[in-house]
């Protein structure tokens, strides 16, 4: 070498790739189990740590000692938020992002290195057990709340685990449940939340879920965990199995699943060098995914190394306001006479007594049971809440009215409720499910109160026409007829640590409710769609509403419901205007003007669905693609401007294997709720052009339309009878249906069936 040729440096490489080369076959199989519960495996000779993963998703649950994913030992104190099923009902992006950067920070110092969660199944069924921990029943709504929480959770360093990965939903055999679904349903319903999290927040890992999918199950999956997790979506990060998911290692590592947790005591590593003897499952498989556990482990270093601390007061306060947020204000009927009418809610500061009726308020049901079960810095509960509210202006009187762990009515609770409420101006009564009554691992039996509750609340309405019911629970619960009785109705869900406080917020008026249903409240259970397939049977589970979920089915059988998707109430009111749509890139920009009409600032949700008049596919009549939030002064207008990305007018076309816009014009809905449309406005899009192969089993139509093999199916029928008879476009519909091959089969048809293969040819070259 002379001195004038300097060298080209060799790349250097990555210190994942250097600790990746140093690592045996051996080594880097065992990076793909964990070593017990909630640690990955070192490597001590490689200097590779173990890190710590932990549930969440609405708090840490980090355990101290005991070992178990199913929420039974005891976990350090961490901020427990609402979950899921509460912070939906915001529909605050916002909100969701300043919860998961708190989440981070707690998560953080801990030295945790990934939350695990959130989970962003479909609400399929109102009675899946877990609901509580998914956020809606829509997963445009569910996916943009979801990429917020990842969003806000990974900017301090720590990774998230977006779960049930896929289509995951009921607890009833969720380890072995094959749910049987098909594509385009699972495209357009259950995959998308997974996609737009993922695509736009990169989480850190994936825990693919215990259910199989159509047969197949999802820890060995290569279509779902590769295909179109990672070569569709683009996803970069770690595959986890959900805690004893994986069925055979070796074909879930070929599959994409990189990591199994928790520890298999060594079968998975021996089941993955075996199988590598055998020829069975490539060594190169093998690195690709311990280079995943190390680029998880080099992502979390920087943070575990710096672990901060928490400001467990103001983490408390943003849980109620976050509470406050996830509360929905289904009803506030007027009472009094005359000029004196007015909606019940909110609780004027000073006046008669108020009786607070419900073991709830006192004993609050404030999050679901099972692995995501949070041990809670501190626990506000509404009794207290209210009467600090009230204290020295009105009187507030406590009854029991039932023991949530008895499920007949007790006479004497009932009795001295009766008591209380009869001697008061108002009572407040807290009606909700027992914990036992929805958990992860089990599902419900049905939608309804406990049987005594709702005779607890005739009672009590009998004796005192003010009656404010607030609902807790995790999942909807049916509201008629007994909703008839009582002028208001709050459903709060489950509102984390800091509920009470927030409920007593919203019922006297120092919040405003701004809460909207991410979920339908149907009439009764039997109007759900998957009534007949839920929970399945002999292994199998039926999506056989397709792709009529929540709302959507509602919509198309055109049933009333008790409370629809998005509809949620104020103490103002607001009007919509000025409503425009205009194309915008490859969809539309669409702005609306909200004025708030009433006497109180508030908080309005702007929802935008889409609907298509005209489609060769059958569409939902209409289906969520954006909404915005508003906060507005007493007579404040605003803006709100929202863009639709050309997904938003796309279905998947089965045959084609991709998303499509049907060219032509499409309505945009803009409203209060799915059954509150206040303006409408049409956009003309134009098409994908879809061509699809000739087979032998294309009809008429098929081969006339196609670009290339058209004209030259048109010049072999010449002039005469058989054109005029396909051309007619009422008659010749019935011609047009026919495959071309058997139409050549014709007396006197005048194209040959040996004409066929070369246009076929020349058509797929096009
Ligand atoms: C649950 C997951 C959870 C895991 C670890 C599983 O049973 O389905 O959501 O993250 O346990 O506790």
């Amino acid at each position: 070498m002379t001195d004038d040729v300097v060298p080209t440096p060799a790349p250097a490489a990555s210190p994942v790739e250097e600790l990746l080369a140093r690592l045996t076959l051996e080594e880097r199989a065992s990076l793909l189990g964990g070593s017990d519960f909630w640690h990955t495996t070192p490597v001590e000779r490689a200097g590779v740590p173990a890190v710590m993963v932990t549930d969440g998703p609405h708090g840490l649950r980090k355990q101290a000692q005991g070992t178990d994913h199913l929420g039974l030992d005891a976990s350090v104190p961490a901020t427990c938020f609402p979950p899921a099923a509460g912070l939906a009902s915001s529909w605050d992006t916002d909100l969701l992002r300043r919860v998961g950067e708190a989440l981070g920070r707690e998560t953080r110092a801990e030295r945790v290195a990934v939350l695990l969660g959130p989970g962003v199944n479909m609400k399929r069924s109102p009675l899946c057990g877990r609901n509580f921990e998914y956020f809606s029943e829509d997963p445009v709504l569910a996916g943009d709340l979801a990429a917020a929480l990842v969003q806000g959770v990974q900017s301090q360093g720590v990774g998230t685990s977006l779960k049930h990965f896929a289509a995951n939903n009921q607890e009833t055999q969720r380890m072995t449940v094959s749910a049987d679904v098909d594509e385009r349903t699972l495209r357009e319903v259950y995959l998308t939340a997974f996609e737009r999290v993922v695509r736009t927040a990169q989480p850190w890992t994936v825990m693919c879920s215990y259910n199989r999918i159509n047969g197949v199950h999802a820890s060995e999956d290569p279509w779902l965990l590769t295909r179109v997790l990672r070569e569709e979506w683009g996803f970069e990060g770690l595959v986890v199995s959900d805690w004893g998911a994986v069925n055979v290692r070796e074909d879930g590592v070929r599959a994409g699943l990189d990591l199994e947790m928790p520890s298999s005591g060594g079968s998975g590593t021996r089941r993955i060098l075996d199988a590598v003897a055998a020829g069975t499952l490539s060594a190169a498989d093998v690195e690709r995914s311990a280079r995943r556990v190390l680029e998880l482990l080099a992502k979390a270093a920087p943070a575990l190394a710096e672990p901060g601390t928490v400001d467990v007061r103001a983490h408390h306060a943003l849980a109620r306001e976050a509470a406050r947020a996830s509360a929905v204000l289904l009803r506030n009927e007027p009472v009094g006479q005359g000029a004196d009418a007015a909606p019940l809610l909110p609780l004027a500061p000073a006046g008669g007594a108020v009786a607070v009726i419900g073991e709830f308020a006192r004993t609050p049901r404030y999050q679901g049971a099972g692995s995501s079960q949070v041990n809670p810095t501190r626990l506000d509960d509404a009794l207290s809440a209210l009467r600090e509210a009230f204290a020295g202006s009105r009187e507030v009187v406590f009854a029991a009215g039932y023991d949530p762990d008895v499920e007949d009515l007790d006479p004497a609770l009932a009795e001295e409720a009766v008591a209380a409420a009869a001697r008061a101006e108002v009572a407040v009564l807290f009606l909700g499910l027992p914990p036992r009554y929805e958990s992860e691992g089990y599902d419900r039996e049905h939608m309804d109160l406990p049987a005594a509750q709702v005779e607890l609340l005739h009672r009590v309405a009998a004796a005192n026409g003010r009656v404010v019911v607030v609902l807790s629970n995790g999942s909807a619960v049916t509201v008629e007829p007994w909703q008839q009785r009582v002028p208001a109705l709050l459903e709060t869900w489950l509102l984390g640590q800091a509920g009470g406080g927030a409920v007593a917020d919203l019922l006297t008026g120092a919040a405003n409710p701004s809460g909207r249903l991410a979920e339908t409240v149907p009439v009764r259970h039997e109007d759900n769609p998957t009534v007949g397939n839920f929970p399945g049977e002999h292994g199998h589970v039926r999506y056989g509403e397709g792709l009529l979920i929540g709302y959507r089915w509602y919509d198309a059988h055109a049933l009333p419901v008790a409370y629809p998707f998005g509809h949620g109430l104020s103490y103002t009111t607001f009007a919509h205007s000025d409503l425009r749509v205009h194309p915008h890139g490859q969809g539309a920009r669409v702005s609306v003007t909200v004025t708030n009409t009433g006497d109180v600032a508030g908080t309005e949700t702007v929802q935008v669905y889409v609907h298509d008049p005209e489609s060769s596919a059958y569409r939902p009549e209409q289906e969520l693609k954006g909404f915005a939030r508003l906060t507005l002064a007493p007579g404040e207008s605003g803006t709100a401007t929202l863009e639709l990305d050309r997904r938003a007018f796309a279905s998947w076309h089965t045959a084609a294997g991709r998303w499509v816009v049907e060219g032509g014009e499409f309505e945009v809905r803009v409203g209060a709720s799915s059954r509150d449309v206040r303006q409408r406005a049409s956009i003309t899009l134009e098409g994908d052009d879809v061509v699809l192969p000739l087979t032998g089993d294309s009809d008429a139509e098929a081969w006339l339309r196609h670009p290339v093999a058209g004209p030259l199916v048109r010049e072999a029928l010449g002039e005469g009878q058989w054109r005029d008879m396909l051309a007619d476009p009422q008659h010749g519909q019935m011609m047009r249906a026919i495959p071309l091959v058997r139409l050549t089969r014709f007396p006197g048809f005048p194209i040959g069936e040996d004409d066929l293969p070369t246009w076929e040819a020349k058509a797929a070259q096009a």
